[in-house]
Order: C-alpha cells, then sequence, then structure tokens
C-alpha cells in the first residue's frame, strides 16, 4: 500500500515509518519539523536502506496534501501530526486546537478530493479520563476532557465519525496508552524540548545526569505502592498496531473503528524506576513529592478488543522498553 504519513520525522511517526516499509508499504512522508528534526529522516533511511518520500509542508495546507495524495497514488493515511504537552495545551489552547483540528480537517478535506477513504488516527486513553473501573474497555464512558489537548482528541474522534457517517470515510481511532522505548537500533526516540513532562525521558535525563532527581508525583494514591500506574506500551509494538490497523481497514471494514493499544498491564512510578535501574544498571535518584495536577491514579489499557480484531498484541516487556530507551538517551549525547 502507498500510506502517507503525516508527522512522520516525529517520535511514533518515524517508527512506524520503518515497520511500513518491514511490512513492505510504501510510506510518503510529510512533516513541517514543528516538532521533530531532519536528522531523523536520515536515519529512517539508515534503518530501512530505501530512500525515503518526504515533503516538508504544514499538513493545513489543504491543495499541497491533496496534489501528494494524487500524485503518490496514496491509499490510506496515518494522521500522527499533532501537538501533544497536557501542560502547554492549558497555557496556550488556541494553538492546540488550531493545529490539531484545522491539521486534521485538512487532511481529510484533502482526502475527500482525493478519493482515499482509509485513516488510521492517532487518539489517546487521555478521552477516558479518570476510568471508573480498569482494565479500560473501548466502551467506556468517555469523560468530560480536563485539558485542550484531550478535547482536541475526543473533538478529533467525533470529527472522524461524523465524516465518516457523511462521506464513507473508513477510520480506525487507536487509543494510545503510555507509549515508551525507543527503536531497538538506538537511531530513533523521543526528543523531548526543554524539560520533559513524560517519566520516561525524565528517567533517562536523570540517569544520564542532565537532571539532578527525578520527582515521583505522590505515593498516596490507591495502587499498590502509591504511586501511580499507567500501561506502558513499547513505541515498536505500538508502531505494529499501526500496520495492523491498516490491514484491517483494507479488508473493507467499514465505518469508524476504535482500538485500545496498550499492553493489558499497568505498572507503577516506582516499578519503573526500579525497573529501568535492573536493566540498565544505572541509578535514578528520586524523591517523593506531591501529586501532579490533573493526574489520576491507575490507567491500564483492556488490550483484548485489538488482539481479537486485528490480530495485533503487545510483545514487548517494560524492560524491553526501558533498555531501549537509555540506548537512545546514551545516543543522543554521543
Ligand atoms: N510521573 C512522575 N514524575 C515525572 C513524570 C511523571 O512521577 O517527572 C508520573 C505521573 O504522575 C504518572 C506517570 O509518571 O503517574 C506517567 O506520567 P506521564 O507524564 O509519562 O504520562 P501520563 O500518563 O500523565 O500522560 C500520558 C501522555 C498524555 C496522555 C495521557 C493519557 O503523555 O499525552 O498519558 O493517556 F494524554
Amino acid at each position: 500500500m502507498n500510506v502517507l504519513v503525516t508527522g512522520g520525522a516525529g517520535f511514533i511517526g518515524s517508527i512506524t515509518t520503518t515497520e511500513l516499509v518491514s511490512a513492505g508499504h510504501k510510506p510518503v512522508i510529510v512533516d513541517n519539523f514543528s516538532n521533530s528534526q531532519k536528522f531523523v529522516l536520515d536515519n529512517i533511511e539508515k534503518i530501512t536502506g530505501k530512500k525515503l518520500d518526504f515533503y516538508e509542508i504544514d499538513v493545513r495546507d489543504t491543495d499541497k496534501l491533496h496534489e501528494i495524495l494524487k500524485t503518490n497514488n496514496i491509499d490510506a493515511v496515518i494522521h500522527f501530526a499533532a501537538y501533544k504537552a497536557v501542560g502547554e495545551s492549558v497555557d496556550n489552547p488556541l494553538k492546540y486546537y488550531q493545529n490539531n483540528l484545522d491539521g486534521l480537517l485538512s487532511v481529510l478535506d484533502a482526502m475527500k478530493n482525493a478519493g482515499v477513504s482509509n485513516i488510521v488516527f492517532s487518539s489517546s486513553a487521555t478521552v477516558y479520563g479518570d476510568p471508573d473501573t480498569v482494565p479500560i474497555t473501548e466502551n467506556a464512558t468517555l469523560k468530560p476532557p480536563t485539558n485542550p489537548y484531550g478535547a482536541t482528541k475526543q473533538m478529533a474522534e467525533q470529527i472522524l465519525r461524523d465524516a465518516s457517517n457523511a462521506h464513507g470515510l473508513n477510520a480506525v481511532l487507536l487509543r494510545y496508552f503510555n507509549p515508551i522505548g525507543a527503536h531497538p537500533s538506538g537511531l530513533l526516540g523521543e526528543l523531548p524540548i526543554g524539560t520533559p513532562n513524560n517519566l520516561v525521558p525524565y528517567v533517562t535525563q536523570t540517569a544520564a545526569g542532565i537532571r539532578n532527581k527525578l520527582t515521583v508525583f505522590g505515593d498516596d494514591y490507591d495502587t499498590p505502592d502509591g504511586s501511580g500506574v499507567r500501561d506502558y506500551i513499547h513505541v515498536v509494538d505500538l508502531a505494529k498496531a499501526h500496520i495492523a490497523a491498516l490491514d484491517f481497514l483494507d479488508s473493507e471494514n467499514a465505518g469508524v473503528d476504535v482500538f485500545n493499544i496498550g499492553t493489558g498491564t499497568g505498572s507503577s512510578v516506582l516499578e519503573v524506576i526500579q525497573t529501568f535501574k535492573k536493566v540498565n544498571d544505572v541509578t535514578v535518584p528520586y524523591e517523593i513529592g506531591p501529586r501532579r495536577s490533573g493526574d489520576i491514579g491507575t490507567c491500564y489499557a483492556s488490550a483484548e478488543k485489538a488482539q481479537k480484531e486485528l490480530g495485533w498484541k503487545a510483545e514487548l516487556s517494560l524492560e524491553d522498553a526501558l533498555k531501549d530507551a537509555w540506548t537512545w538517551q546514551q545516543n543522543l549525547e554521543k
């Protein structure tokens, strides 16, 4: 399949691009480098041994996008391009609504005009808010979003449903849990700008001495050790879920389908720290601090639907992910 990957130079987009090539697809990347870097494209080429088709554009340029879809005979789109920092979205909501929603609308408009009807969309477990029960299934109630980033994901899901009803769009919405790790080659991974918000980049930067110590945000949650529990999914497993989603769309599954992409298991912050130390033989100084505002205690997926209907399940462990994250961090400093 010829697949347009928006945000293909980003963390998840770049690794999914390598998996697309491995699976025999032909990726075409668009990215505006608003939160990614050009060397990533060279590293994708190193891993795949293939020359990449790439366009530096903003996905909000609908005309250009339409032309790219036509010129490259695109069969399906994987739409990653979006802003994703929760805190920044609270400080700068308009930037988030503009980029994430205008971006999606532009992609859908260009697809409609070019006659492309299959899309895989990056949604998030954030749409569930603080869940009533875990593991979370896809039919759990969606909670009112607590920040503009989460709101853009809920709105985007609704836009995709409406576009499907009206225009015959076929969409797979993948609700990611907590993506971590890096490509095992050490050539692709997360590139947080400034101080990381997410746990694992903070852990790797602390282990590397870039940060003095990690703060564990609360040890008084109703969890086995009191620290927050999340479903950490290796980014390579997550990338593979997109290939499974394309196959699912290709086998004429019409309409909108939604899948949780997680491991089905929760790990606490303290477990992540201990596991990181064990597999990498490096210490992570930490202290217990207060809860972070907006955080929830426990969140992990039921991954059964994805296994049953997409034939996908996570294969890699927390250990694998933390090893790969550390290799990536060390390579970044070279
Ligand atoms: N944590 C710390 N210290 C830190 C950073 C995080 O203790 O320095 C804890 C958090 O309190 C939480 C866990 O580590 O318990 C994971 O936090 P992350 O910030 O890595 O991830 P979140 O679960 O808060 O958020 C992630 C994504 C969001 C998404 C959300 C819900 O980053 O984009 O999952 O799906 F919205």
